[in-house]
């Protein structure tokens, strides 16, 4: 007997520019009328946004409950996973229950990880607060933890029903965050949008100071450009791979540091590096290699690998990355600032020398 199974799902959603959050709470209670809402936050996000945010959301007969992790990298596992989740169970979670991941990348990585498969899934709501989850991570549903041999080795993908966006939370934003957040607005120019590069490229004053007109602008391109790429492949079965420009060194290096280097900061080491390999390959002029460095360094950030890295230990970690088939690694290369090149197989060694070339 077979079991038929097509089906036509409908994941789509909005992406709201708020004028502050209390603004996304009265929306989610209005979507939500009777719903226990739960706030997945870190203690760095939630000092400056959860109480006021909770107090929106907190409906007469529902209620809003935060839950509060340590901030950074490593509450990304599966041990703060479990520990949510008996949270939400004890507290009464139910399939009718909304989860808000109020924060930076990770806490929209594990909350939506926890929504994916809390009850099998429960309504989850993006409140991006870092400019890299604006512009990249709150968008597109990918939702994971780390594991010790790799990073979002444990994960799936849940769309969030919506993503709420508010420029002004980038005022508490510290300035080595919102560098990292550059490297993703970067990496857009780079691979997709070349005039975005050159408007990069000569308002960087504006950018530095966060203007936020010049910021909403920003981050409003970087969105369009991510939906374009996501509507056209949501399982990352290929085109999506273009998001990976810088990625694969990038989370290379990353994991060698222990994710002490940053995810931002590792990606944009892995552009210039990936763009050095293009350039190996002959398939990027040196010029635009040199200009994508340079935009790189103008928003103060590294270009070159840790002193103390040593260049085998980051190839070697390459074939750890999820997209390494048969011992090859698939590289998402650059032809031109604006155009990228998908799925370039290549060996750890055969990278490592053009690299080194
Ligand atoms: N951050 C890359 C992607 O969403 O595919």
């Amino acid at each position: 007997m077979r079991i038929h199974l097509k089906r036509i799902i409908d994941n789509s959603y909005d992406i709201r520019f708020v004028n502050n959050i209390s603004e996304a709470g009265a929306d989610i209670r209005s979507t939500y009328p009777d719903a226990r809402v739960f706030i997945i936050t870190d203690v760095n996000v939630g000092k400056h946004y959860a109480g006021p945010f909770a107090r929106c959301v907190s409906g007469r007969t529902a209620p809003a409950y935060v839950l509060r992790i340590p901030a950074g990298e490593a509450s990304k596992n599966r041990t703060m996973k479990e520990s949510l989740e008996d949270q939400l169970i004890s507290l009464g979670a139910t399939r009718n229950s909304v989860i808000v991941a109020l924060g930076g990348g990770m806490i929209g990585d594990l909350a939506g990880f926890v929504a994916a498969t809390l009850h099998r899934g429960v309504s989850f709501i993006q409140i991006p607060t870092s400019l890299l989850a604006q512009v990249d991570s709150s968008i597109g549903g990918k939702v994971a933890v780390d594991h010790p041999q790799g990073k979002n080795l444990i994960g799936a993908f849940f769309q969030p029903k919506k993503v709420y966006i508010d420029v002004s939370t980038l005022k508490t934003l510290p300035d080595g965050e919102f560098r990292n957040g550059m490297a993703e607005v970067i990496k857009y120019g780079a691979i997709l949008d070349g005039k975005l590069f050159t408007f990069l490229e000569k308002n960087r004053a504006a950018i530095l100071r966060k203007n936020p007109n010049i910021m909403h602008a920003i981050i409003e391109r970087c969105c369009e450009l991510k939906r374009a790429v996501v509507e056209k492949d949501e399982r990352e079965v290929d085109y999506r791979r273009i998001l990976n420009f810088g990625h694969t060194i990038g989370h290379a290096v990353e994991q060698v540091s222990n994710y002490r280097i940053a995810h931002g900061k590792a990606v944009a080491i892995g552009m210039a590096a990936e763009a050095k390999v293009s350039t190996a390959l002959g398939i990027l002029s040196s010029n635009d290699a040199a200009r994508l460095e340079d935009a790189l360094k103008a928003f103060g950030l590294a270009t070159s690998f840790p002193a103390k890295m040593r260049t085998t230990a980051i190839f070697d970690m390459t074939l750890r990355d999820k997209k390494t088939q048969q011992g090859k690694v698939h590289y998402t290369l650059l032809e031109k600032i604006g155009k990228a090149r998908v799925g370039v197989p290549m060996s750890r060694v055969r990278a490592q020398e053009l690299f080194e070339r």
